[in-house]
């Protein structure tokens, strides 16, 4: 794997295919033997996570459903600042076991803005599956139930994560030089 540049940014290789396919298949087995006779839905969360929730889901051998749902933010009418819905979400959620899937937890501002839209919704549970963490850069703490891997604060992409729309196609993840 050689660096390579996007736009104007140099990335080197920092997560291989392999390493990440083992994570994946970590991730997918804890969750088959968490749901067991269980009918979660899991709730991908676009554009990003769309290559890691397929390759997570495939391996997924109990009874699930997927959706995928774009969040969109806007200024709340009242006081609360930011209020960030759902694009996309058609499957009733209450009483479900709900997953939600993302591909980076970065400060955690846009989970901490969403989950409790869907906590609304009274779902059964509501767990979150991230394949990276960047704790360093957290400002909102977020419970991450099943993670991939905890990386440093440095900007990251392929595999689903982009530079300003390029590089989501990359087999491996590479790191910002
Ligand atoms: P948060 O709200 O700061 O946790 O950011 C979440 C979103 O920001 C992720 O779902 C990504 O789409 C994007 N993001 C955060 N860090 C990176 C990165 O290193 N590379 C690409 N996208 C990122």
């Amino acid at each position: 794997m050689a660096s390579l540049k996007v736009h104007d940014k140099e990335f080197v290789p920092y997560i291989n295919a392999k390493e990440i396919g083992e994570e994946v298949a970590r991730v997918a087995a804890e969750i088959n033997r968490d749901y067991e006779g269980k009918n979660p839905l899991f709730i991908a969360i676009l554009n990003g996570a769309f290559i890691f929730a397929a390759d997570l889901f495939k391996q997924i051998n109990v009874e699930a459903e997927i959706c995928f749902i774009k969040l969109a933010s806007y200024k709340g009418v009242k006081s609360t600042g930011k209020v960030i819905t759902a694009i996309g979400l058609d499957t009733e959620i209450y009483n479900r076991d709900i997953i939600i899937v993302e591909d980076i937890v970065d400060t955690g501002k846009t989970l901490s803005q969403f989950l409790p839209t869907l906590e609304h919704q009274h779902p059964a549970s509501l767990k979150i599956a991230a394949l990276l963490h960047k704790p360093s850069a957290t400002i909102h703490e977020i419970k991450i139930d099943y993670l991939g891997f905890t990386i440093p604060d440095k900007f990251v992409l392929g595999y689903g994560l982009d530079y300003d729309g390029l590089g989501r196609n990359i087999k491996e993840i590479y790191q910002l030089v």
